[in-house]
């Protein structure tokens, strides 16, 4: 098996064994907090077209997918695609009421997904990054499948560096997440492979280098926790508008 596919295979595998934990160790890692920046991520997107399509990559246990549906108001409809069966089904689980005639989650994999260039309003994803093995690739699909004019919002964490914060989070996140993923998931590698993933991820600048030779355009950086999370957020150049 290529290296690629093999590195995709532990990182589903990996998702389908903490799913059924994997929210309450959100919740309780990032102490409340991932919702606060999933709003975030959906206000940045200030949709403007009166009936969205919007696309979440890597949806996991929905709850991006459900927050754009939310936000849009009854008239959006979202498309969560993630490539591990058992994130999914939990999202279908959770995805209730009128929600459920508006999002559609698609089994698949976020370096081919499978729909037609410029087909979405908007292109979500949040805390996949550091899961991707060919981030350029990702990118530019997300810039495919995107309209001209739509916009890209992603979400992450990242190492901060170089303040006392830098030297508090890496104690916290990478000593106490660990046991923390042991302790309530029971599965101490799993966190062990979060803790890690962040440690050894790109800076928000690299980031944002790679999603600019992408193709995307006016592309901002918002840091939180000190640049430990960050928002980057760009457009797909419209022929006419640039
Ligand atoms: C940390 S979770 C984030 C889930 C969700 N976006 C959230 O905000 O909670 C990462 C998700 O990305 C999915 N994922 C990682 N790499 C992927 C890929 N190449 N294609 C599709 N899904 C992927 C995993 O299966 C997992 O559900």
């Amino acid at each position: 098996m290529a290296l690629l596919e093999q590195r995709q295979q532990q990182v589903q595998n990996i998702f389908n064994r903490i799913a059924s934990r994997y929210d309450l160790l959100n919740r309780v890692i990032s102490l409340h907090l991932d919702t606060r920046w999933r709003r975030k991520a959906i206000r940045a997107l200030a949709l403007e077209s009166a009936n969205p399509l919007i696309l979440d990559l890597g949806t996991g246990t929905g709850d991006l997918a459900l927050m754009a549906a939310q936000e849009t108001q009854g008239c959006g409809t979202v498309c969560g695609l993630d490539f591990s069966l058992e994130m999914l089904r939990l999202a279908q689980k959770k995805t209730r009421g009128s929600c459920r005639d508006r999002i559609a989650y698609v089994l698949g994999t976020a370096l081919a997904p499978p729909f037609r260039d410029d087909t979405f309003d908007a292109v979500l994803t949040a805390f996949v990054l550091r899961n991707v093995p060919d981030l350029s690739a990702f990118f530019s699909q997300a810039y495919r499948v995107l309209r001209p004019g739509g916009k890209f919002v992603s979400l992450d964490m990242f190492p901060p560096s170089g303040s006392p914060f830098a030297l508090l989070y890496a104690l916290y996140f990478y000593r106490i997440v660990p046991w923390i993923g042991a302790s309530l998931a029971g599965d101490r590698r799993a966190y062990q492979y979060l803790s890690d993933s962040v440690k050894n991820f790109h800076s928000p600048e690299n980031v944002h280098d790679i999603i600019r030779k992408a193709g995307f355009a006016r592309i901002t950086t918002q840091k939180f926790l000190r640049g430990a999370v960050c928002l980057h957020v760009g457009e797909k150049p419209d022929l006419i508008g640039y």
